[in-house]
């Protein structure tokens, strides 16, 4: 009896499941009160002895799979984990954050290591500060929360190419998350350092850490379990034999890759039918434990489309339907911070740059307070607790503070900073990584011969040029936008062309995470006369590249305030007298708009800000030194949350690096952010990535085999020639939005051209187009007037046309202004001999 009681104490008990077994311990002795004076002192003698024991001979604690269950200490426990990530939260603010998350019912802390930010070089390792993620674990078990760690070395999460860094990218044919030989002898290392910051934290060992993830949703990226069993190894060999390891993938994904001995969890967000994720799991598993392993509480926002939100009233019925049912479950993102500097990544297909804030419409909110969804959760999480009241919500950290407006008057221009130090090279267009850089801006400049008529620039430039010609503004190619060309006025011999090209985060999603910068291959020029085509490739290319980080931008500044206070040339065009002779800078002033501007603000009082920046161009941003964050004018982001622990009473230093210029050269503090404010340019186009749908896991509208083909099929072949050709559905469908994906042309590698489209209801007859609008079109030749509104336009000599050198598919989405049913589509190719642009093997979505 006695026996059985101590094991039930050091074990934990069925009803405390969910909570440390320290608190366990105390709870526990008071309810053993049916027994005798003598049988409890023994009890405590013998309790005595036995805590005497573990604590000499850890592990005081276990945490194990069991049947349908997780086990900790013996007993069933839902993981009630909040997913938070260090580096998106500054070191002074991690104990606040931890506490937010216990009170609102967590047990547990889940978090990624990012392997880029502790080997920013190639075998340079930093764990400190910031970075110090043993700290951070041990501040969770300070406050009674175990943790799940997600070591990657891949892990996705909206960050700077997934969290690779971007060194590997020096090995040009590099496989990334496969068994690369260089890339696998890279994991290695980096997870052994990992270990040795986090295996004498492991629940085995005495420490908070639960349980280990091996690779991240590796469906989404291939089908290569030999690879990631050698990660699983690698990690085992690592954290021990009796760490508990486990798998997330989305359900549709899982079987690609899952190891029959690791334990499956599913990734899925608010309002996905519950039961049916889990549906194929039961059937291959029925024993397993069921954990939804990232439960999305909101969404990310993407540069350029609007602020995410998902409703409370989704996440918390989720939470509550999978509490009820015994199932663990992380919520990503409990609390989602701020993916400060240059560490915000980019989504794919296509690349759509995530913006500077993490809020991810979290329960709690970017700058670490209650939301109305906190309220919400934390009412239907209290009924999980045992009957027993929540930790109360902590004290916020700092108060929030404004800041009046000020200026910024100091000016150093682009060029200013370019390096003294050799990165700097002559000959062949070099990327980012070929100049040994790895975030920042690069100016390319080469010297043209004569073009007599305007000429169209082609390239792949990561991620947004500008190009001058003789230092005056040409334009831009914006890879957000698909933008790969633009045309260029005619050029005497020795015109300078400089373009500028400046680097955001790499893509963290897919396959595309292999993403270099700068320009990428060669740079064309083409031209046409009455009977040739002329295509000109530069080769002498003066390459600049100029780092994003803080000291490169102070000593630009401080290089011209030093220059200024020697010379009469101060205020008249600031900056530029560094580098060039007044006349001639006076010529570049369009060229010198890109650059570094500096200007202070005084405190009495210190706290949290958000430094608004709606009247700046495009950059980043450094406060004392800390870099802030990537701004754009576009938005939907127009501040930039300010820790107050960063901030101090007097002086402060913000520095902003605009590679476009600002409007106005001026900022303030508010109280609140600003997240949800586009300010889109005025254009034809139709290419703004919000409204692009996402089509990977939508069907095709089935053809009817009237159309020729022997079954119903999913792609659509086009004929040869002029005149209308008609697609019959095999169903009716029903839809408000249309999308047209062109898959080929009937002229291999010609762009594509559709002069009009028409839609037949359910009678056969023709749809009115009145409303129709064009919602997003991937590639349209805006000079010439070929935008998508064109295919619906009545006019049959007008069209929609990709632009030259666009890569299929293309895409061409029409909103029909409402729902409609649907049974054919009409298709008209250009009207000139030979029907140009043709389109050939296309697909038809309704939705
Ligand atoms: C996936 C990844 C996460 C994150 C979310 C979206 O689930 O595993 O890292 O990217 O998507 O926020
Ligand atoms: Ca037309």
């Amino acid at each position: 009896m006695i026996t059985t009681a101590i094991m039930a104490v050091l074990q934990g008990s069925g009803r405390n499941v969910s909570r440390p077994s320290t608190h366990n311990l105390k709870s526990q002795t008071s309810n053993l009160k049916p027994m005798t004076y003598k049988k409890t002192f023994l009890l405590a003698a013998f309790l005595l002895m036995a805590m005497a024991v573990s604590a000499a001979s850890q592990p005081v604690e276990t945490f194990t799979i069991g049947n349908k269950t997780f086990l900790l200490n013996g007993q069933p426990f839902v993981v009630k984990a909040a997913e938070v990530h260090y580096p998106r939260i500054p070191r002074p603010y991690w104990e606040h954050r931890i506490k937010m998350c216990k009170a609102l019912g967590m047990n547990t802390l889940c978090l990624y290591v990012f392997w880029n930010i502790h080997e920013q070089r190639e075998g340079e390792f930093d764990f400190t500060g910031n970075s110090d993620v043993a700290e951070f674990c041990r501040l969770a078990k300070k406050n009674g929360m175990y943790v799940i760690v997600r070591p990657g070395p891949y892990v996705c999460a909206e960050w700077e190419m997934g969290g690779l860094p971007w060194w590997l990218l020096k090995k040009k044919d590099i496989h990334l998350r496969e068994r690369d030989p260089y890339f696998m002898e890279r994991v290695k290392i980096f997870e052994q350092k990992v270990g040795e910051q986090l295996a004498p934290l492991t629940i085995q060992n005495g420490g908070p850490i639960i349980m280990i993830q091996v690779e991240n949703e590796y469906g989404s990226y291939g089908e290569d379990k030999p690879y990631v069993s050698e990660i699983r190894d690698c990690l085992r060999s690592i954290y021990g034999d009796k760490m508990a390891l486990f798998q997330c993938d989305w359900s549709s994904n899982f079987e690609k890759n899952g190891l029959d001995d690791l334990t499956w969890t599913m990734n899925f967000g608010t309002g996905a039918n519950i039961d049916e994720q889990f549906r194929r799991l039961g059937e291959l598993r029925p024993n397993a434990p069921k954990m939804c392993s990232e439960f999305w509480s909101g969404w990310f926002d993407k540069w350029g489309a609007r602020h995410e939100t998902r409703p409370a009233k989704d996440m918390v019925e989720g939470m509550d339907e999978m509490l009820s049912k015994g199932i663990s479950f992380s919520l990503y993102m409990t609390h989602g911070g701020t993916s400060f500097g240059h560490w915000a990544g980019a989504n794919s297909p296509g690349f759509a740059p995530d913006v500077t804030s993490y809020d991810y419409d979290a329960p709690i909110n970017e700058w670490g307070l209650a939301t109305p969804k906190f309220w919400e959760l934390r009412t239907m999480m209290a009924k999980y607790n045992d009957g027993k009241k929540l930790p109360a919500v902590p004290k916020a950290p700092m108060p929030i503070i404004t800041v009046p407006k000020f200026e910024l008057t100091e000016f150093a221009t682009l060029m200013t900073a370019a390096p003294k130090d050799g990165k700097t090279e002559k000959g062949a267009l070099k990327t980012f990584e070929e100049m040994d850089m790895g975030w920042g801006t690069m100016i390319y400049s080469t010297r043209l011969p004569e073009i007599t008529s305007p000429s169209v620039l082609t390239g792949e430039f990561h991620d947004f040029a500008q190009v001058f010609i003789d230092g005056k503004y040409i334009g831009k190619i914006d890879r957000v936008k698909n933008e790969k060309s633009l045309t260029i006025p005619a050029v005497k011999k020795g015109a300078d062309l400089i373009i500028i090209v400046e680097g955001m985060g790499r893509i963290n999603f897919g396959r595309a995470i292999k993403d270099f910068k700068g320009i990428v291959g060669n740079v064309t020029l083409s031209t046409e006369t009455d009977d040739a085509e002329i295509m000109l490739t530069p080769k002498n290319w003066l390459n600049i590249a100029i780092p994003d980080d803080y000291e490169t931008a102070r000593n630009a500044l401080d290089m011209v305030k030093s220059f200024n206070a020697k010379t009469d040339l101060k205020g008249s065009v600031p900056g530029i007298a560094v580098t060039r002779s007044y006349e001639e800078s006076a010529k570049l002033a369009e060229f010198m708009k890109p650059g570094y501007h500096r200007g202070y603000f005084n405190l009495k009082k210190v706290g949290d800000t958000f430094l608004n920046f709606e009247t700046w161009g495009k950059g980043q941003v450094w406060v004392n030194g800390h870099a802030m964050g990537r701004i754009w004018s576009i938005g939907p982001q127009q501040t930039l949350y300010i820790p107050g622990c960063w901030l101090k009473k007097g002086k402060n230093e913000v520095i902003v690096l605009d590679v476009v210029g600002p409007k106005e050269a001026v900022c303030w503090g508010q109280a609140e952010p600003e997240l949800n404010k586009l300010q889109l340019e005025k254009t034809n186009k139709h290419n703004n990535i919000g409204d692009k749908p996402d089509l990977n896991s939508a069907t095709p509208v089935a053809l009817s085999v009237s159309n020729g083909s022997a079954v119903a099929t999913p792609t659509a072949t086009a004929k040869a020639g002029n005149g209308w050709q008609t697609f019959r559905f095999a169903a009716l469908q029903k839809g408000r939005y249309l999308a047209i994906e062109v898959l080929s042309t009937q002229k291999d590698g010609d762009r594509a051209a559709i002069a009009e489209l028409y839609l037949q209801g359910a009678d056969g007859k023709r749809l009115s187009r009145e409303p129709w609008k064009t919602k997003y079109a991937n590639s349209e030749e805006e000079n010439g007037n070929h935008t998508g509104d064109k295919v619906f336009d009545l006019q049959e000599s007008t069209y929609w046309q990709t632009e030259k050198g666009a890569q299929t598919p293309h895409l061409l989405v029409i909103d029909l202004g409402s729902a409609q049913t649907i049974t054919a589509l009409e298709y008209l190719p250009r009207a000139e001999q030979g029907a140009p642009g043709n389109i050939k093997d296309f697909k038809i979505y309704l939705y």
